[in-house]
C-alpha cells in the first residue's frame, strides 16, 4: 500500500465518525445518505436521514409513497429535486426488480451521478470505485498540489485516476469514507492545522506554504440575485392564499404565498391590479411582516419581503393559486425561506 493510504488509513482507525448508515452494507440505506449529504450537513443531515429510514425503511415503502409525502419530509433541506428524484429512481429500482449491483445499473438511476455512483458501490458492495466529492478534491489536490483545476473535465478525470490509483481495492468503502472525514475534520478548508496533521510530511501544499491555493479552480460561476415580494392573503382567518412552484426553476413541488418577482430592488411591487383590489376591499387589512430578508443559495441570492393581507373574501383566486384552510397549513411543504418567515396565525 502507498504511504498516503497507509497514513490515512490508519487515521480512520482512530478518528472515524460513527454514523448510522456506516458499514450497513445496504444499497438503498447508503444511497438515501449520500443524497441527504451531498448539500447538508452531517450534523442536520443525519436527523432527516433517521426520520426518511424509519418513514420509508426499504425501497418499496419509499416507492409506494405519494410524491408530495417525500417532498414533506425533505423540508428544510433545500435542494428539492433531490428528493424528487429519489422518488423518482425508488420506482425505477422497484420496476427491474431490486437495486442495481453494478456501477453502470446503479449510476442508470435518475440523479445518482459519479460520486453517488462509486460511494454507493464501494460501501455496499465492496467495488473499487473512488468517490470524489469536495473532501477529496481538497485532500488529494493539497497532498499532491494538484494544479489541474477541479472544475474541468480534464480536471476531473486526473482526480479520479489518481484516487483510483491510490485506493486500497481491497477496502474501497473504507478508503472512500476514509478521504471524507480526514477532509471533514482534518484537512478543513480554512486554517487547517497541519502541524497536528498525520499527512503533513507528505503534503505538497503544506510544504510549499501553499495550503490555501488548492484545490485549484478555473473560473466561478457569477452569483444572480432575485428580488421577492410575498404576500400573506389571509381570507376570513380561515384560509390563505398558497401556489405550488411547478417551473423549471427553485423550489419545484413546495408551496408558497402570493408572489411577486420584481425586477430590480426598491419598489415593494405591491401595485398590481389584484393586490389594489384587494387592499381596498371593505375590513381589508395590510402590515408589513419583514422586510430585506437576505437568503443565500448556491448562485443565488434573494432578497425577500413579506406582507400579511387579511381579506374578508376573496372575488376570484389567480392562476396557480390555491386556497389553503389554516387548519392544514402545517401540512405544506414550504421552502425555508418562507418557513422562517410566516406571520404569527400560521406558525
Ligand atoms: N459525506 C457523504 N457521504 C459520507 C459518508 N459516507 N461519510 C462521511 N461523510 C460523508
Amino acid at each position: 500500500m502507498n504511504r498516503f493510504t497507509q497514513k490515512l488509513l490508519a487515521w480512520y482507525d482512530t478518528h472515524k465518525r460513527d454514523l448510522p448508515w456506516r458499514d450497513c452494507g445496504d444499497p438503498y440505506r447508503i444511497w438515501i445518505s449520500e443524497i441527504i449529504l451531498q448539500q447538508t450537513r452531517i450534523a442536520q443531515g443525519t436527523s432527516y436521514y433517521l426520520r426518511f429510514i424509519e418513514q420509508w425503511p426499504d425501497v418499496e415503502s419509499l416507492a409506494r409513497a405519494p410524491e408530495d409525502e417525500v417532498m414533506k419530509a425533505w423540508e428544510g433541506l433545500g435542494y428539492d429535486s433531490r428528493a424528487r428524484n429519489l422518488h423518482f429512481a425508488a420506482r425505477q429500482v422497484v420496476e427491474k426488480g431490486g437495486f442495481p449491483k453494478d456501477y453502470d445499473g446503479v449510476k442508470a438511476l435518475k440523479g445518482i451521478g459519479e460520486y453517488t455512483a462509486a460511494a454507493i458501490c464501494s460501501m455496499a458492495y465492496g467495488l473499487p470505485y473512488a468517490a470524489i466529492d469536495g473532501n477529496a478534491y481538497r485532500v488529494l489536490g493539497r497532498v499532491f498540489a494538484v494544479e489541474e483545476p477541479i472544475d474541468t473535465i480534464r480536471g476531473k478525470r486526473y482526480y479520479t485516476q489518481l484516487a483510483q490509483q491510490l485506493m486500497d481495492a481491497s477496502q474501497p468503502g473504507k478508503f472512500n469514507q476514509a478521504v471524507m472525514d480526514f477532509g471533514a475534520m482534518q484537512c478543513v478548508p480554512q486554517n487547517p492545522d497541519c502541524h497536528s496533521c498525520p499527512l503533513s510530511m507528505l503534503c505538497a501544499a503544506h510544504a510549499s506554504g501553499r495550503v490555501h491555493a488548492f484545490p485549484c479552480k478555473s473560473k466561478r460561476l457569477p452569483i444572480k440575485e432575485r428580488h421577492f415580494t410575498y404576500l400573506y392573503i389571509i381570507v376570513a382567518n380561515q384560509a390563505v392564499l398558497m401556489h405550488k412552484r411547478q417551473d423549471k426553476d427553485i423550489w419545484r413541488g413546495l408551496c408558497e404565498p402570493y408572489l411577486i418577482e420584481r425586477t430590480h430592488a426598491g419598489e415593494n411591487g405591491l401595485d398590481n391590479d389584484f393586490i389594489q383590489t384587494l387592499v381596498r376591499s371593505a375590513h381589508a387589512k395590510l402590515q408589513p411582516l419583514r422586510s430585506g430578508v437576505k437568503h443565500v443559495l448556491t448562485h443565488r441570492i434573494i432578497h425577500a419581503d413579506f406582507h400579511l393581507l387579511h381579506v374578508e373574501s376573496l372575488e376570484a383566486i389567480p392562476d396557480g393559486y390555491e386556497l389553503i384552510p389554516v387548519k392544514a397549513f402545517s401540512q405544506l411543504a414550504l421552502p425555508v425561506l418562507v418557513r422562517q418567515n410566516l406571520p404569527e396565525a400560521l406558525v
